[in-house]
């Protein structure tokens, strides 16, 4: 059974299904991570979840993965493909598949968070991607509330990216592509994911072995022209990365929602759970080897952890959980290596392109709303993550609106400790932070809301009516209750 799935997908016996190699693994021999790209408008292929044994930071883990792979098998399509996907559920727990970013229905099986797939269960995934998609990094994740940040956790993400504009640009065309999928996992002796304490998954489970893409600290080679587009994606359930590249700035070119009106340039770059960045970076230091670092970021979680360790040090039964306490206050204290950047002597350059794309703002909103980010207590389960005072409730509609409406939503952190919040469906822009504007314009679809902060995004509810869901993406906080569902209804 193991293997059975993987071989049928190899041998491609899919229509307009190709596979090759991904670009990231010609320095390295590590396990193949496969390409599935739509031909002649669709894209139809099989997803298959199982507990798979797969080597991943280079020894052997027990993993969840999509057809034996960890990070997931990249997909690739264009606006106006259409997508059929057949997933199977191998594994012992319900799951189900959500693409995020995507601007897709959330209706039937399409978009749907409310899918329920049993194990044993197969369901066929059907969509069609708007003839106006913007180009991006979008990725798929299960999405069964209550095993999200488990099934993360244990590895199942992979990118999903809508080929366009932005990829023809002819500096972005000309630069080398590399995809860093950022997961971190925590791994007992034998290979087995940790459970993680029920403390550690108030504060959303972080994992001590950092990978890109399944691997510890992968070489990506520049080539002679000297140009890199780095695309980013943190697909850890809770860790949220500080990155840097030694002696490097990055130059932001899109995010969540595809491409920036022209490149930003940043010394550094925060990605929550969920969130995208593509980057280009200019080779044009001495040639070398550049780290790129993970820096030490507190999410909030400093002060507790260093709390509880000292209670736990007198406590056996929590010893584990103390120890890799220990590690991640490491973390969070000092630089990680997460990859190297690697380039030689220059022999042609490609210069940093001007224009990317047009991004309209939003016109004036009709309807305001506010949501509370906060956590409360719960015989149940210690704490409960709630919003606007309220845990998930699947059988309540907690926003109705219609179609093509235009809203500001504050996102009002309550706590002292970051929540990424994000909405399904529907992209938004971001317009002020503590009542400060944005430097640039953008499209998101994820948003840090850092602890004690108020966001305020707007969003245009446009083209798909039916119900989807706004959550925090710290999976953990998820799946305990920080989300909610928008009932988008068509007039
Ligand atoms: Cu990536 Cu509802 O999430
Ligand atoms: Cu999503
Ligand atoms: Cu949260």
């Amino acid at each position: 059974m193991k293997r059975r799935s993987f071989l049928k997908i190899a041998t491609a016996s899919f229509a307009g299904v190709y596979l090759s190699q991904c670009s990231a693994l010609r320095t390295t021999h590590q396990p193949l991570t496969t390409v599935i790209k739509s031909a002649d408008g669709l894209l139809d292929f099989h997803l298959e979840a199982q507990d798979e044994t797969v080597s991943l930071a280079g020894r052997q883990a027990k993993l969840m993965a999509y057809n034996g792979q960890v990070p997931a098998p990249r997909i690739e399509a264009r606006a106006g493909d259409t997508v059929q996907i057949r997933f199977t559920n191998w594994l012992s727990q319900p799951s189900n598949l959500h693409y995020h970013g995507l601007h897709v229905s959330p209706t039937g099986n399409a978009d749907n968070p409310f899918l329920h797939v049993a194990p044993g269960e197969q369901i066929d995934y059907s969509f069609t991607l708007p003839d106006a998609h913007p180009a991006g990094l979008f990725w798929y994740h299960p999405h069964h509330h209550g095993h999200v940040a488990e099934q993360v956790a244990a590895g199942l993400a992979g990118l999903f990216v809508v080929r366009g504009e932005l990829d023809e640009i002819p500096e972005v065309k000309a630069a080398t592509e590399e995809f860093l999928v950022l997961q971190d996992f925590e791994l007992d002796a034998e290979g087995n994911i940790l459970q993680p304490h029920p403390l550690w998954q108030m504060w959303g489970r972080e994992g001590t072995v950092l990978t890109v893409n399944g691997q510890l600290t992968p070489k990506f080679t520049l080539p002679d022209q000297g140009l890199v587009r780095l695309r980013l994606l943190n697909a850890s359930p809770s860790r949220i990365y500080r990155l840097q590249l030694e002696d490097h700035p990055f130059h932001l070119i899109a995010t969540d929602g595809g491409a920036l009106e022209e490149p930003v340039e940043l010394p550094e770059l925060i990605l929550a759970p969920g969130e995208r960045a593509d980057v280009l970076v200019k080779g044009d230091r001495p040639p070398g080897e550049y780290a790129l670092l993970s820096l030490p970021y507190d999410r909030g979680i400093g002060s507790m952890t260093a709390q509880m360790k000292a209670d736990m040090d007198n406590d056996p039964q929590m010893a584990q959980m103390s120890k890799m306490m220990r590690s991640l206050r490491q973390l969070q204290t000092q630089p990680q290596q997460l990859a190297t950047v690697i380039y030689g002597d220059r022999t042609s350059s490609i210069p940093l392109p001007k224009k990317l794309g047009a991004i309209a703002p939003l016109p004036e909103a009709q309807v305001q709303r506010e949501f509370v980010l906060d956590h409360g207590m719960d015989i149940q389960n210690g704490a409960a993550f709630l919003i606007n005072g309220k845990g998930f409730d699947p059988t309540r509609t907690d926003i109705s609106t219609s179609l093509n409406q235009v809203e500001d939503w504050t996102i009002i952190n309550a706590a002292g400790m970051d929540h990424p919040f994000h909405l399904h469906v529907h992209p938004f822009q971001v317009l002020s932070r503590n009542d400060k504007a944005p430097p640039f314009l953008a499209w998101k679809d994820t948003v840090m809301v850092n602890a004690y902060e108020r966001v305020k995004i707007r969003v245009k509810f446009a083209d798909y009516p039916g119900k989807t869901v706004y959550h925090c993406h710290i999976l953990d906080h998820e799946d305990k209750g920080m989300m909610g569902i928008c009932n988008v209804q068509s007039v």
